[in-house]
């Protein structure tokens, strides 16, 4: 599986490519579900903004969550806040095609809740996302998977809490089997505080961003302050 990588000027840019990139591929499925797993992180919010003030099939489109934060969905550092003030709250989509995780719950708890979403969403054992958005953090991170953090080992379930040593706490998190299922990942990363890690965060499995793919794309999409250190 081949790996892309584009490099725009900016975030504003960053965001216009992957909402090209959702069109395209809406236009190219079959009708019917489209389910699309949002990232956290501040760098998306200005694609959501832009998703919201868009035409786009919303009768079609699931939205859920590669990753979130174990915060009720009203906390300021809420994943499922971040989405519903930039996008949500312009839309009028039924809940039933919103799946958030119930972060507010026992991390345990709330993991196999959605573990349970996403079999009865899917219909099958593990999660086929038309489209998976994930960010990078500077520290090679990626959805909730932090390089030395439990998850990593993770094969047998799809949602999981993953103990952050360095955060003293949990955070919720998709599996590497249930990120790699997806048809197309885009990784979304914007600003210089990638850029010194990108270059091996790239092709070294100690980072977890190394270690995604889609079934049939993979890009990067990159900004230029990220980029600037690539060859
Ligand atoms: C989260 C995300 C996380 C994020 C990166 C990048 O919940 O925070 O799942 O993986 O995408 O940390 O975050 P920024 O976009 O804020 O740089």
């Amino acid at each position: 599986m081949t790996r892309d990588i584009q490099v725009v000027q900016d975030l504003e840019a960053v965001a216009r490519g992957a909402l090209t990139q959702l069109r395209r591929l809406l236009d190219s499925s079959p009708a019917g579900p489209f389910r699309i797993a949002l990232s956290g992180g501040s760098t998306p919010r200005h694609l959501y903004q832009l998703m919201a003030e868009s035409t786009l099939p919303w009768e079609r489109i699931h939205l859920f969550w590669g990753g979130e934060r174990c915060v009720p969905p009203d906390h300021k550092d809420s994943n499922y806040r971040m989405t519903r003030e930039a996008m949500l709250d312009r839309l009028q989509l039924p809940d039933s095609q919103v799946h958030r995780w119930q972060a507010e719950l026992d991390p345990d708890e709330a993991a196999r809740l959605y573990d349970k979403t996403l079999k009865s969403e899917f219909g099958a054992d593990w999660p086929q996302f038309d489209l998976m958005w994930l960010g990078m953090g500077d520290d090679g991170h990626t959805a909730s998977l932090f390089p030395g953090s439990p998850a990593l080992e993770r094969t047998d379930v799809a949602a999981v809490a993953n103990y952050i040593e360095k955060f003293e706490s949990h955070r919720l998190t998709l599996t590497f089997p249930a990120i790699n299922a997806s048809r197309h990942v885009t990784l979304l990363i914007a600003g210089a505080g990638k850029a010194g890690v990108l270059p091996e965060a790239l092709h070294s499995d100690h980072y977890p961003v190394s270690r995604v793919h889609g079934t049939q794309s993979t890009l990067f999409l990159l900004d230029q302050a990220a980029a600037a250190q690539l060859g």
